[in-house]
């Protein structure tokens, strides 16, 4: 269903409701969920360029882990995308090369201007209602959207002073001084070579693509939420449903919706949060793993952050206080709590896995 299907059966439904309070009598199925969410897919599409192999989502994990990627070889991308904390860090804002330790404990100086988000089912950023299963999609990146891929993505963060680089480096010295040191790890050339056919498999494209491949395969979707969906109704207790009936009756669908739960995009007219800028909407599977929350990190707990959309008229949003309670049970739906937390155990350079995060 299209956004503007999607706004007439919105319409239609506060029509059948009359004057009703929004989901005020409701604790049994009612609505027609699936026509607002679909479970996510079982598996990622890749895109026809960096097809799937899992020689590469080895090299990617391996990446990932490894603080080898960083300028001073203390921050890997896991620093700030740990599972304990839901693969982001549980933090406002994020510390890199000028710190150690991990999430909250992290200390250090100098911070990230944004939120670090998690990069579980990145895979699906964008995704659709309506998306075809077997076309690639690839919605955007970043709170302000400004990588297309994942690919385009993954290279950012190494160049980025504050969060790997360091000024040890300049912007243009990074990525020959990280290839040349990869090229010296027999681990890596036999990771690279198994993973690509180049000649010289080593290459920034080759870490941007390992990377991505990897990160396509963190997909969640054992949430009792996606069970319901698919038509176990008993897994979700009355007030869950109570719940998910005033998340649509309410508004929330008109961005949050999809296998997502978000529709990925900036609306101008329409920031979250008074005098702050307007950013991409988030997805909110796992939302409950991931505190604290917003572009800004500015509210600590879930509670909080739904409490943002009390007195909304601005975003067309009918919701009393005590729904935000309601609201807040059905979000923890979207969890999955079966996720390993795939941690390895060594990565190739023989630095602390993850970096300086103890
Ligand atoms: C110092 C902390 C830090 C490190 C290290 C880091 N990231 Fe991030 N990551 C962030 C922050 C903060 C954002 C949000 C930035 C923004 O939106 O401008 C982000 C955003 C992302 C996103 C976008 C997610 C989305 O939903 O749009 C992906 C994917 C990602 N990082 C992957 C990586 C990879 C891969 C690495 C390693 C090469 C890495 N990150 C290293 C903090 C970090
Ligand atoms: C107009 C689009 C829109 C509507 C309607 C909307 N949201 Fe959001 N939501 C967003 C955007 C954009 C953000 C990020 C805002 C920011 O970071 O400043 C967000 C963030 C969130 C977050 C924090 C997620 C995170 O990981 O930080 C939660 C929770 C949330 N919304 C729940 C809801 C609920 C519940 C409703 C209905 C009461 C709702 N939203 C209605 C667009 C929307």
């Amino acid at each position: 269903m299209d956004k503007q299907a999607v706004l007439i059966v919105l319409i239609s439904l506060s029509f059948l409701s009359g004057c009703e309070e929004p989901g005020a009598s409701a604790d049994t199925p009612s609505e027609p969920y699936t026509s607002f969410f679909t479970p996510l897919p079982e598996a990622a599409v890749f895109p026809a360029d960096n097809a799937f192999s899992v020689e590469k989502v080895q090299l990617g994990e391996a990446l990932f882990w490894d603080p080898i990627l960083s300028g001073r070889m203390n921050v890997s991308c896991a620093t700030c995308h740990h599972p304990d904390h839901g693969w982001a860090d549980g933090r406002m804002f994020s510390i890199g090369v000028d710190g150690a330790g991990l999430g909250p404990r992290r200390s250090g100086l100098a911070e990230t201007p944004f939120h670090s988000p998690s990069v579980l089912n990145v895979a699906f950023t964008g995704i659709e209602q309506t998306e075809p299963s077997d076309g690639f999609v690839s919605g955007g990146y970043f709170w302000d959207l400004r990588a297309g891929t994942l690919e385009a993505q993954a290279i950012d963060p190494i160049r980025s002073e504050v969060e790997m680089r360091s000024s040890d480096f300049l912007e243009d010295e990074i990525m020959p001084a990280i290839l040349n040191r990869l090229m010296l790890i027999p681990e890596y050339q036999r990771l690279f070579g198994l993973a690509f056919d180049d000649e010289d498999p080593i290459t920034e494209a080759n870490i941007a693509k390992a990377l991505a491949t990897y990160q396509r395969t963190l997909i969640t979707q054992r949430t009792r939420f996606d069970r319901f969906l698919a038509g176990d109704e008993s897994v979700l207790t009355g007030a869950e449903i109570t719940g998910l009936n005033k998340f649509i009756n309410g508004g929330c669908t008109d961005c949050h919706s999809g296998p997502m739960l978000a529709d990925n995009e900036i609306d101008p007219a329409k920031p979250i949060q008074i005098d702050k800028p307007a950013v991409r909407t988030p997805s909110l599977r796992n939302v409950e793993l991931t505190p604290p929350y917003m572009h800004d990190g500015s509210r600590a707990t879930l509670g909080d952050a739904i409490a943002l959309y009390e007195d909304r008229e601005d975003l067309d949003i009918t919701l009393e206080d005590d729904d935000f309670g309601d609201i807040e049970r059905f979000l923890r739906t979207l969890t999955d709590n079966d996720f390993p937390s795939q941690i390895p155990e060594t990565v190739p350079s023989q630095l602390p896995v993850g970096g300086d995060i103890l």
